[in-house]
């Protein structure tokens, strides 16, 4: 076969250099056609629509079409020419075919449509699919998304380190980390493993949360932004939750909760614009096949201002609610832990917008958040979002040291790991906000998927590993 240089099918698809030989090489969606000609779709991966190739089959070498099945990866050289068929300007009129990887019939992914299940269990495949193409489009261009916003607006991205010897949320959620013989373990008189030849020489983890470091790096370089993997071991069952995720954390001196209230509503907004406008043909894809709502959902936020409302009254409007009948399944009452059916009530049913609840009791809120004056509540802030309930979580930070140290007493947090984070209130002290966003959140809401592990390619929960 003739050496040509290779077209990405996104490219072929808006060239109008009719009569020009290219190269296009993708795999195989479908073949149907006549004895006399065949039409093939052909996808790359470079956009959700494939091109179509015009095979006249007495041209070419039976073996050779035979195996042009579904799946299959294929080389063609052929003639752009203008294109009669409807759906498309352009097609290949067909010279040259080289099957590069045959596919059998015993390929997992024929034509018909899968359950997301299925597809979950051959996550190694499923990325062929228009839908799962589409999903990953989307997400790699979030992730530019993020990246831009946070640049054009003067933060600098900062990595905090994976491995940690500290539990940011304190919820004792975390994978340990270790290099010590499992089958050998010694422990001391007090039943405690010793840590002290261990690879890091104390007790490590993999990290919940790129915050406290971010905060090193905010009160020194003004604005930072963490873009990372982040792991819980929380048991949770559920379409919302990953036992290794993405975050994103940004971190400002000199912000207080408004402030910092403005900046999630207005990245967010940044990243749904983004999506809208670079996203087309796979959000009008997800739009047709997966969530009909989809873009009328994505429009609606970016033209609504957030719901910013302190949890008092939210939980207020639930008791309310309750009163006139509304039924929960969980219990309502002040210094409770919101349930998913209460956010989705405040957000779907009664505002029927995004909505930043904030101000909430400290006791359901982590150590570093700042004490209101009543003592009793924190300025914490919750970003909850239709169909997927808390997208962010964020503060004010405690800048006062002595505060801060009660708290991590009251809370009994080991203060001899804390010395570094301490340092900051020490010395140079100063206001600073910031809010970690769960990148799949975000990807759900996007892509109107309804499974977080149906937005990440490799999910990872409770008894899953594969891949
Ligand atoms: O509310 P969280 O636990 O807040 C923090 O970790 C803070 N340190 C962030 C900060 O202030 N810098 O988590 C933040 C967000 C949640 O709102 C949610 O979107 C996402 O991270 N998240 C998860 N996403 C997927 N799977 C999980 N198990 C998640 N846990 C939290
Ligand atoms: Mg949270």
């Amino acid at each position: 076969m003739e050496k040509i240089s290779r077209t990405k099918v996104i490219d072929v698809l808006k060239s109008t250099a009719y009569g020009s030989i290219v190269n296009v090489k993708g795999w195989v969606r479908t073949r149907r056609g006549s004895k006399v000609v065949n039409f093939i779709a052909l996808n790359d991966g470079s956009t959700i629509k494939n091109v179509q190739i015009v095979v006249e089959i007495d041209k070419f070498d039976e073996d050779i079409i035979k195996d042009v099945t579904t799946g299959a990866c294929i080389s063609i050289n052929g003639e752009l020419v203008q294109s009669q068929g409807k759906g498309q300007t352009v097609e290949i009129q067909c010279r040259e075919i080289e099957v590069l990887g045959p596919c059998g019939a015993d390929y997992p992914l024929q034509k018909k449509g899968h359950s997301m299940e299925f597809l979950r269990e051959h996550a190694n495949l499923r990325l062929r699919t228009n839908t799962f193409g589409a999903v990953f489009r989307i997400r790699h261009n979030m992730a530019m998304a993020v990246h831009s916003y946070f640049h054009e607006h003067g933060f600098f991205y900062f990595n905090t380190p994976l491995i940690t010897a500290s539990d940011c949320e304190g919820a004792g959620q975390m994978f340990q980390v270790t290099t010590k013989n499992l089958y050998d373990l010694k422990k001391d008189a007090d039943g405690k493993i010793d840590y002290s030849d261990d690879f890091f020489g104390k007790m490590t983890s993999l990290t919940v949360s790129g915050q406290l470091e971010g905060e090193l790096g905010a009160t020194a370089l003004g604005a930072i932004y963490t873009f990372g993997p982040t792991f819980r071991a929380e048991n949770s069952n559920t379409p919302r939750h990953l036992a290794e995720f993405w975050m994103i954390e940004p971190e400002v001196a000199f912000n207080d909760i408004t402030d910092n209230m403005d900046l999630a509503e207005d990245f967010i907004k940044y990243c749904v614009k983004w999506a809208i406008e670079k996203c087309q043909d796979d959000l009008e894809f997800l739009n047709n096949m997966i969530d009909k709502t989809l873009l009328d959902r994505l429009h609606f936020v970016l033209e609504h201002d957030f719901v910013r409302l302190p949890y008092t009254e939210g939980i207020n409007i639930l008791e309310d609610a309750i009163k006139k009948g509304h039924k929960f399944e969980f219990p309502v009452y002040w210094g409770v832990d919101l349930a998913s059916e209460h956010e989705r009530f405040l957000v779907e049913e009664h505002f029927k917008r995004p909505v930043i609840l904030t101000d909430y009791p400290k006791e359901i809120k982590a150590f570093y958040m700042k004490m209101n004056e009543d003592g009793k509540t924190v300025r914490a802030m919750d970003v909850l979002f239709p169909q997927i309930g808390e997208i962010i979580g964020g503060s004010e930070r405690e800048e006062n040291y002595d505060k801060l140290i009660g708290r991590i007493k009251e809370l009994n947090i080991p203060m001899k790991d804390m010395w570094w984070y301490l340092d900051t209130r020490k010395w140079g002290s100063c206001p600073h906000s910031g809010f970690g966003l769960g990148f799949e959140r975000l990807i759900l809401f996007v892509t109107g998927m309804q499974n977080i592990r149906d937005v990440i390619p490799f999910p990872r929960t409770p008894n899953t590993a594969e891949f």
